[in-house]
């Protein structure tokens, strides 16, 4: 059975003191039957990075660029991430597709290259509500998918997958377990034929998981942990839903 990994997405949300604050309360709750991680602002991952010395809790960041270095103002590299010591690198958030018009190839090429750094990128897909209700939701996710298997090849076994329905994010409705498991089967069958690491592969869920829901989503075969919102924002919540998944 694989492990399910639990891992909070903070976006832009936090100050020194409440990143302190929630860090100690989920510290408070381990040990946790499943691998957990939060992805935080740039400006935080130091501290957090001290706040989280001893925890089985790693470190992540949202984004990475996808230049390894130079004159890219404003951007973060994946080695600057490994070297602060992050773990785990969101790459293709859909809010980083709508608001930064970040498209497949890029989405890949930044999995690359923080692969080849040390991270492991978790990469997200998802469609619409106008691409569900247009019956796209499939060929969406798998061409998302596609343009990292291309530009990864055998290594895309070293990924984690998140399937984030846009229309499911932030917005209180989740897809159903159902819905959900349907599109993470698609995901598994497209990972086992470009790799035999397939059926070791995470893929997670993320849109509106709460303490609620959660343990039904983790349920379905091919859901293995969720990437949370929200609910990562508050310790008792995160931790609850760590505890759904052990
Ligand atoms: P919510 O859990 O707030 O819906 O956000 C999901 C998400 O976008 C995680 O990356």
């Amino acid at each position: 059975m694989r492990r399910k990994l639990i891992v909070g997405n903070w976006k832009m949300h936090g100050s020194l003191a409440s990143n302190a604050e929630l860090l100690a309360g989920i510290r408070a709750a381990e040990p946790f039957n499943c691998d957990a991680g939060v992805c935080v602002p740039y400006p935080y991952l130091a501290a957090c990075v001290l706040a989280l010395q001893g925890s089985s809790v790693a470190l992540g960041a949202q984004d990475c660029s996808a230049h390894e270095q130079g004159a890219y103002t404003g951007e973060v590299s994946a080695a600057m991430l490994a070297d602060v010591g992050c773990r785990y690198v969101i790459v293709g958030h859909s809010e980083r597709r709508a608001m930064h018009g970040e498209g497949d190839q890029l989405v890949a090429d930044k999995a690359k290259i923080a692969l080849a750094k040390g991270l492991v990128p978790i990469v997200c897909v998802g469609e619409t509500l106008a691409e569900r209700e247009a019956d796209q939701t499939e060929a969406v996710v798998k061409r998302q998918l596609s343009a990292v298997i291309h530009t990864l090849g055998p290594c895309i076994s070293r990924v984690v997958v998140a399937y984030e329905p846009v229309w499911a994010i932030g917005t209180g409705k989740t897809a159903s377990p159902e819905q959900a498991q349907a599109v993470h089967a698609v995901l598994r069958t497209q990972l086992r034929a470009a790799t035999e690491g397939a059926d070791q592969m995470k893929i997670l869920y993320g849109g509106s998981v709460k303490p609620d829901n959660a343990a039904t989503l983790f349920a379905q075969p091919d859901i293995d942990g969720g990437l949370i919102g929200g609910a990562s924002l508050k310790a008792a919540d995160f931790v609850a839903i760590c505890r759904a998944a052990s």
